[in-house]
């Protein structure tokens, strides 16, 4: 997050909902990660949390009213506008959308918002009735026509009680949400990456399955980095311990052959098709349709091998798209990598250590090496998955 964040000018517009006090997680967020932050709170904003704590977050005056005794108000905003490289409005009122949506220039945020040519993203909070209210759902399709971004709202207990959509999206997604768009890489935009990512259960019964340990860490990092880079992101995923990231397409499965079909039917569109998925490679030949009941006798499963996703995906793959596996390895790390890649004839196998204390299932950190045709290796030091997936998008770059 630092790497995209970093030195990035964020005009953060604070206004009038109960989870304004949410807009402070954000500020601290993104000052974490090296962005300057100029909080702006509206009237109402200022009602419910004060402009003091943004400024103790951020470093920065709040900046509250239009005419602002120590501003030059007619060069401020405009400088401000001009400098930001995104217009984050958490939380975004009914009333802030329907006067951003008619262009009114009524107090510093929506002058600014005028004068703006920075992307703009709203994180709408609300009562779910007026989240609903045709005037609202219109003023947000006259903003998204514009070009404008939204993150959210989620379904919920809302602050008047009631439980449906207009929630605030939670703090940390609304900065992942704003990660692509102040990201200053954009070589992956209109490319289309598929991935998958966690783990398969294979049924035995209807209540036991046979699972594996992967968390879906990998297959998260990637789909991050892919939409930070500016492509679109499908992400198959099973059972996984971390959701896949705000802006991905998802599509959830649960057996491998379920992921096998899901990736079929997307493969023709996709320019990039990376294998992260710790792939069931067996399941119960029959499973039983009924919970299977204590007999005192032993069980006898017998396996039958599941198809290779990623191999089949080469197999079929068109000119210029690039297909790209993992290996997961506990011993003998790069020659089951390069036995992998000539087997599957992949572009590039991923080999990473697993069963380490710093590399593995679950673990945030990975040793790995990228081994390509003709045993070309080029070995990693200890990184992050978020690293790793840079790492590797970097060398897909090579291969396009
Ligand atoms: N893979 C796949 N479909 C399978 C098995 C694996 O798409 N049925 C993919 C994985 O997502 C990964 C790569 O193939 O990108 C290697 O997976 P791995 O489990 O390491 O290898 P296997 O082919 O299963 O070989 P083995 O289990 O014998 O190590």
């Amino acid at each position: 997050m630092r790497r995209i964040f970093s030195s990035k000018e964020i005009v953060l517009g604070v206004t009038g909902s109960i989870a304004a006090y949410k807009a402070c997680e954000i500020a601290s967020r993104l000052v974490e990660y090296g962005a300057r932050v100029t909080p702006v709170l509206t009237a109402s904003a200022v009602q419910l949390v004060g402009p003091a704590t943004f400024e103790a977050l951020t470093g920065n005056r709040a900046i509250t009213r239009l005419f602002d005794p120590i501003q030059n108000p007619d060069i401020e905003h405009i400088a401000v506008a001009t400098r930001a490289h995104l217009f984050l409005i958490a939380p975004a009122t009914a009333n802030i959308l329907a006067r951003a949506a008619h262009g009114l220039a009524d107090d510093w945020l929506t002058t600014t918002l005028l004068a703006t040519r920075a992307p703009v993203l709203f994180a709408p909070a609300m009562n779910a009735n007026m989240y609903a209210h045709p005037a609202t759902q219109a003023n947000i399709a006259t903003l998204r026509e514009r070009g404008c971004h939204f993150v959210g709202p989620a379904a919920g207990r809302l602050a008047c009680g009631a439980v449906g959509v207009g929630r605030m999206i939670d703090p940390a997604t609304v900065v992942e949400a704003a990660a692509p768009l102040v990201s200053a890489r954009r070589e992956l935009a209109g490319r289309h990456v598929l991935i998958t990512s966690g783990s398969n259960r294979e049924p035995i019964d209807p209540v036991r399955f046979i699972g594996n340990r992967s968390s879906g860490r990998m297959g998260r990092a990637l789909a991050f980095e892919a939409l930070v880079r500016g492509a679109r992101v499908t992400v198959v995923t099973g059972p996984a311990d971390v959701a896949p990231p705000y802006g991905a397409e998802v599509v959830g499965i649960e057996t491998a052959r379920e992921m096998a079909e899901a990736v079929q039917s997307r493969l023709e569109h996709a320019d990039i098709v990376i294998g992260a998925a710790a792939v069931a490679d067996y399941r119960v030949e029959s499973a039983a349709s009924a919970k299977i009941k204590k007999s005192g006798a032993p069980v006898t499963l017998t396996l039958t091998e599941n198809p290779d996703i990623i191999a089949d995906a080469a197999a079929r793959r068109r000119p210029g798209q690039v297909v790209v596996g993992f290996a997961a390895e506990t011993e003998r790390l790069l020659d089951h990598a390069c036995e992998k890649l000539e087997r599957k004839k992949l572009d590039l196998v991923v080999a990473n250590a697993v069963g380490e204390e710093d590399s593995g299932f679950g673990s945030d950190t990975v040793r790995a090496a990228f081994v390509a045709p003709g045993r070309r290796i080029e070995e990693l030091s200890v990184l992050t998955k978020a690293e790793l997936a840079a790492r590797l998008f970097d060398r897909i770059a090579e291969l396009m």
